[in-house]
C-alpha cells in the first residue's frame, strides 16, 4: 500500500463526505489539498504533505487574495506543529524564511491545535457541533494576520538594523538639509539604533540644527563597497537625557564636546523615513521606517 499520502487521503476522506467541504475543494493532487475558504473562487488553504506522507507538512495561506500563496507554515521537524513561516511576495521566486524554531511553534500551538482538530474530528465539521467552516476560516485568518503583524514588525526592525548598521559601517554620510531654497549639505558620523529608532547627533548651535528645526525633512547619503544608501525623512529632536548618555557611551570621542546636560547636544531621530540601498549590479532595496 502506497504510504505516501496517508494523511492527505485521510483528510480528502473526510472532505469527500461533507458536502460544505466538497464545495470548496480546489484542487485535491497526490501530496496537496486546496480549499477556497471564503468562495472567491481562489484557494486560499493548502495542506501538503511532502515528506514521508505521515503528516502535514507545509500549510500555505493565500492572504493576499489574488490566488497567490504567500503565508507558509512549515513542519520541519514532523512533530506535527508548524516551526517555521515563510512568507513570499508576488512574483518572488522562492520564499523568504521569517521565523524558525521553538519560538514559533509555541506561538502556533494554537493554530496547529486547531488544525488538528479539523482534520482529526469528523464531528468538528458538522453543524450540530456548533463550528462553522466560516468560524473556522475567520479564525485562520485573524490567527494569520496577527502572525503577519508580527511578521512586519520583525521585518521592519530587520530593515532598520541594516540602516543602523550600513551607515555605523561607512563611517562617514553626507547629510542634506532645506535652507529656504538652497540645499546644504555636510559629512555626518554620528549614528544610533535605541528603542526602533534610528537617531543622529548634532549641536544645537550649529546651523545645520536651526535648518531642521525650520524644515525637519533631510535626506542624508552614505557609500560604501559598491553600494549606496539614501535615507530620505523627517528628524525629530529628542531631549532624553538616556539617548544622549548612550549616544556618548558609543562614540566617547565626543565627551570633550558634549555631554547629556550641555543643552548643545542634540539628538533627532528619523520619522516616516525612506531608506533605498542602491548599486549598478542589483535592484534597489527599499525599507520604510
Ligand atoms: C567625518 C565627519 C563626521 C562628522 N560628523 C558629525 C556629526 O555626526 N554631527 C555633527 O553635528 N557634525 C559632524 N561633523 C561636523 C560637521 O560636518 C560640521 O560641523 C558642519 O559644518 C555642520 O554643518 P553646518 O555648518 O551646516 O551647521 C562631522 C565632520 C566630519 C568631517
Amino acid at each position: 500500500m502506497d504510504q505516501g499520502n496517508n494523511e492527505i487521503r485521510r483528510i480528502k476522506k473526510l472532505i469527500r463526505e461533507d458536502p460544505e467541504l466538497k464545495g470548496m475543494l480546489v484542487r485535491s493532487g497526490r501530496n496537496e489539498i486546496m480549499l477556497d475558504l471564503d468562495g472567491d473562487g481562489a484557494a486560499d488553504v493548502c495542506f501538503s504533505a511532502e515528506n514521508d506522507g505521515k503528516t502535514i507538512d507545509t500549510l500555505s495561506f493565500d492572504l493576499s487574495g489574488n490566488g497567490e500563496f504567500n503565508l507558509y507554515l512549515h513542519d520541519a521537524d514532523g512533530n506535527g506543529i508548524p516551526d517555521a513561516v515563510f512568507w513570499a511576495e508576488d512574483g518572488d521566486e522562492e520564499a523568504e524564511l521569517i521565523a524558525f524554531g521553538s519560538e514559533v511553534e509555541q506561538g502556533l500551538v494554537k493554530l496547529a491545535a486547531r488544525l488538528d482538530a479539523l482534520m482529526a474530528a469528523d464531528e468538528f465539521m458538522t453543524e450540530e457541533f456548533g463550528v462553522s467552516l466560516a468560524d473556522l476560516a475567520s479564525y485562520l485568518k485573524e490567527y494569520a494576520d496577527g502572525i503577519l503583524a508580527e511578521i512586519d514588525g520583525r521585518l521592519n526592525a530587520e530593515g532598520i538594523e541594516k540602516v543602523y548598521y550600513f551607515l555605523n559601517d561607512a563611517q562617514t554620510y553626507y547629510l542634506a538639509t532645506v535652507d529656504g531654497d538652497q540645499p546644504r549639505v555636510r559629512p555626518f558620523g554620528t549614528v544610533l539604533l535605541r528603542d526602533g529608532k534610528l537617531y543622529i547627533q548634532t549641536g544645537k548651535v550649529k546651523e545645520v540644527s536651526a535648518q531642521i528645526r525650520k524644515n525637519p525633512h533631510v535626506e542624508l547619503c552614505a557609500f560604501m563597497d559598491g553600494t549606496w544608501l539614501r535615507v530620505a525623512g523627517e528628524l525629530v529632536n529628542d531631549d532624553d537625557r538616556d539617548v544622549k548618555l548612550a549616544l556618548l557611551e558609543k562614540m566617547p570621542e565626543l565627551k570633550p564636546m558634549y555631554s547629556a546636560d550641555d543643552d548643545n547636544m542634540q539628538m533627532l531621530y528619523f520619522k516616516n523615513a525612506t531608506a533605498t540601498f542602491s548599486s549598478f549590479t542589483q535592484e534597489p532595496e527599499v525599507i520604510h521606517f
